[in-house]
């Protein structure tokens, strides 16, 4: 089973350890590679809908590790008690999901080792949800598969509230610090954005105008990063 490059970099950030639950498994193919190549002991493969657990548990049961994963049907930690899994994986939703999944199962999450979250758009409101609440975040990752960026956050729940000004939760300090080739084109991405839809702003409203003074400071701020590469 050959893994994308996004799931290749959510495996790489797992250490060998006894169990992981893997929320909104769908396909099942992360806990899958893990057992497989012996990163992890056991995994819970869990999911809201029918239908994936379906295809996760066949997709398991031909990969010859039904002994290892155990396939759960339910909404995002519910499925999970507390010390059954060491860590937690929730990837492939959006950043909104991901922050209610984390906020309803807050004493569940309390108890995980680490936890890796991927989200597929506004990764901004989860980092700001996750400074803010007082996550640690212990690393990032970012990279680019089939044209689509995709930043993976390795956290764990701690106490210690942080307000960054917002262009940090849009754009990793962490990610900006590795000063990788693929953080510079996610800069020069949303530069682009950005840019277009500041010239494309002519309207003479008040909202118009304090939405173009706001891209404005966005940009010249993703100006400044550029810079440091
Ligand atoms: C796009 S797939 C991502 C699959 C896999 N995690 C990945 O990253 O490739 C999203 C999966 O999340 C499931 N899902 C959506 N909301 C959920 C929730 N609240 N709790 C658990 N699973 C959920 C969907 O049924 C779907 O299978």
């Amino acid at each position: 089973m050959d893994l994308s490059i996004r799931l290749n970099v959510i495996v790489s950030m797992i250490e060998k350890c006894d169990s992981v639950i893997d929320v909104g498994t769908d396909h099942g193919y992360v806990p899958i590679y893990l057992v497989k190549n012996d990163v992890i002991k056991s995994a819970i493969a869990s999911d809201i809908n029918r239908g994936p657990v379906e295809k996760a548990r066949n997709n398991i049961a031909e990969s010859g590790v039904s002994s290892q994963i155990s396939c759960r049907l339910g909404s995002g930690l519910s499925t999970v008690k507390k010390g059954e899994a060491e860590i937690a994986i929730i990837a492939g939703m959006g950043g909104n999901l991901i922050r209610d999944i984390l906020e309803a199962d807050l004493e569940v999450v309390k108890q995980f080792k680490y936890m890796i979250l991927q989200p597929v758009q506004n990764a901004e409101v989860l980092r700001e949800y996750l400074y803010v609440a007082g996550y640690n975040i212990i690393d990032e990752e970012i990279c680019n598969d089939d044209g689509k960026f995709y930043e993976i956050i390795k956290v764990k729940y701690d106490t210690k509230p942080l307000i960054l000004d917002s262009i940090y939760y849009e754009i990793s300090k962490i990610l900006l610090d590795k000063k990788e080739a693929v953080m510079k084109c996610f800069i020069e991405y949303k530069l682009l954005k950005y840019s277009k839809v500041y010239d494309s702003l002519n309207d003479d409203t008040i909202l118009s105008k304090n939405r173009k003074v706001q891209l404005y400071h966005v940009i010249q701020k993703l100006k400044g990063f550029l810079k440091c590469f």
